[in-house]
């Protein structure tokens, strides 16, 4: 494929993002409820959840018949052109449900299994972030035009600003605390945004020194992982390995690899 249709699929990624954000933003019902619950009482899905995965699925699959779909909500279609959309359709559910403004719109197209576009639509902060694999990573907002995205230079790992969430399984839960803890003495600080995909875009922003997870689904780091990378930032799991359930890391470098070297140490990634 050539730059031309990662620019169809960039403008239909940066159209169904910003769609569904719309309609996330602007058609919250003040009387919001949990529909059902996944993984424990406290992994929740809204009807809204589900009403911006349909928008995105219905409006891609409009435009691009053939392509697959990985959505947290259920779309799991292979397709048969190559092109799989993998979406989180509201990334930080618990953050929208409670009227936290970090929630946004995940979209990613991989091709042939290699991600090569991502938009992370933050309706909140009235940002979006995008990247197309090897053209870099750009932002919309506030401001004139568009932004090119560049991670902080690496302050030493003592003065980093380290993003991490946690799993909603308790077991994984209590273990991911034990680790922040033996983290945060060695840190300038951590947080806890709520919006995985948000938490990379805001490495690639340089916004943040670091962020790591355990337990992450494709749909949380798709278009995430690439902004970070395309934005300078080292992204990966265990040393060696690729981000995956098991861990995902994403820091500039000088703050990757004794973080990601920490994280071994403690056990970051046990099941
Ligand atoms: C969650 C958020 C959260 C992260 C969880 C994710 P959801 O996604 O990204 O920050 O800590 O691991 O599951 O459920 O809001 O789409
Ligand atoms: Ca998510
Ligand atoms: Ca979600």
């Amino acid at each position: 494929m050539t730059d031309a249709p990662y620019a169809e699929l960039l403008g239909l990624a940066r159209e169904a993002a910003r769609r569904a954000g719309e309609l996330l933003r602007d058609g919250r019902p003040a009387d919001l409820a949990v529909a059902r619950t996944k993984s424990s009482p406290i992994d929740v899905v809204t009807e809204m959840d589900i009403a911006a995965e349909k928008l995105i699925t219905d409006l891609i699959s409009a435009r691009r018949p053939d392509d697959g779909f990985l959505g947290e909500e259920g779309a799991d279609t292979p397709g048969s052109s190559g092109v799989r959309w993998v979406i989180d359709p509201l990334d930080g559910t618990v953050n929208y449900l409670y009227g936290l403004p970090t929630w946004s719109v995940s979209v990613a197209a991989e091709l042939d299994g290699e991600t090569v576009v991502g938009v992370v639509a933050a309706p909140m902060r009235g940002e979006t972030y995008h990247a197309v694999r090897g053209g870099g990573a750009r932002a919309t907002g506030a401001w004139e035009g568009e932004r090119a995205l560049a991670c902080r230079t690496a302050p030493p790992l003592e003065q980093a600003l380290v993003s991490t969430g946690f799993n909603y399984v308790t077991d994984v839960r209590a273990h991911q605390a034990g680790v922040a803890a033996r983290l945060i003495p060695l840190l300038r600080d951590v947080r806890r945004g709520g919006s995985a995909a948000i938490d990379l875009c805001d490495v690639a922003c340089g916004r943040l020194d670091g962020y790591y997870e355990r337990g992450l689904n494709p749909w949380d780091f798709a278009a995430g992982d690439l902004i970070a990378r395309e934005a300078g930032a080292l992204t990966g799991g265990r040393p060696g390995e690729p981000l995956s359930r098991e861990l995902t890391v994403a820091a500039p470098p000088g703050v990757f690899e004794p973080l990601q070297r920490l994280l071994e140490d403690f056990g970051a990634w046990h099941d």
